[in-house]
């Protein structure tokens, strides 16, 4: 695919993606977003043909016009958008497939224990809200949404939603007919039994109250 067909199919991204996109010229200049891949399209190129120093000083430029840090050694897929992006993070052994969105504040980190690949992977069509955190070599299967301001720390199955932290998954999107399926939250159960319990024995103290009274 020649350089030309990408950039074109870059700013059809940013329309598909963004309600507030309408014109091309304010795409090519002012989406901080696009800015940051396409620098880091050619700091890819030169750190996988072993140049050295530039590709770290494209890192670093980009980060400082698009508050938006992509390692030069990530492994990005086609159509990838990062909306607003301030504050974005890509470690250099994230993966991340094609049509996929962020929202600024995302991290693709690693957990700080790992070496060799110690970044996440993100399947076709995954959307990170603002602020999700997502660490380790962990997969997030393809079509999943991850909730703003989750923290995920475990693979995610393809065509869930994760929200929380830790990240727990919540719904799931059966893709042959689109429909949502709630799961059951372990925790908001226990939660609720143990109100249960309480309404039982508040119950019961006065019921012996009134006896002791009587
Ligand atoms: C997760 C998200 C994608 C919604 O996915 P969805 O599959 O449509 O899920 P639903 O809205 O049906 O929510 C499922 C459950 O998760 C909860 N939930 C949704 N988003 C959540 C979040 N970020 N944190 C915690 N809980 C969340 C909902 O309240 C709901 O709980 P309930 O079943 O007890 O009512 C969306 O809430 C989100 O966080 N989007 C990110 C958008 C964003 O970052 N925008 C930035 C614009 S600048």
């Amino acid at each position: 695919m020649s350089l030309l067909a990408r950039i074109r199919e870059d700013i059809q991204t940013a329309y598909r993606h963004d309600p507030a996109a309408i014109n091309t010229i304010e795409i090519l200049l002012a989406y901080p977003g696009l800015h940051a891949i396409w620098l880091q399209r050619i700091a890819y190129w030169l750190h996988h043909r072993g140049v050295p120093v530039i590709p770290r000083l494209i890192f670093h430029l980009g980060r400082f016009l698009t508050g938006i840090e992509i390692h030069p050694g990530a492994t990005i897929g086609r159509r990838l958008f990062i909306d607003h992006g301030m504050g974005t993070v890509i470690g250099e052994t994230s993966q991340i497939g094609d049509d996929v969105l962020l929202y600024q504040g995302v991290t693709l980190g690693g957990t700080g224990k790992e070496r060799g690949k110690r970044h996440p992977t993100l399947g076709n069509n995954v959307i990170v809200g603002v602020g999700a955190q997502i660490l380790g070599a962990i997969t997030i299967g393809e079509g999943t949404k991850v909730g703003a301001g989750a923290v995920v720390l475990k693979d995610v199955p393809p065509h869930c939603t994760v929200v929380g932290v830790p990240g727990r998954v919540v719904a799931y999107r059966n893709p042959d007919n689109g429909r949502m399926e709630r799961l059951p939250d372990p925790e908001a159960e226990m939660l609720r039994c143990l109100q249960q319990k309480l309404f039982e024995l508040e119950d019961r103290i006065t019921t012996l109250e009134m006896r002791g009274r009587g």
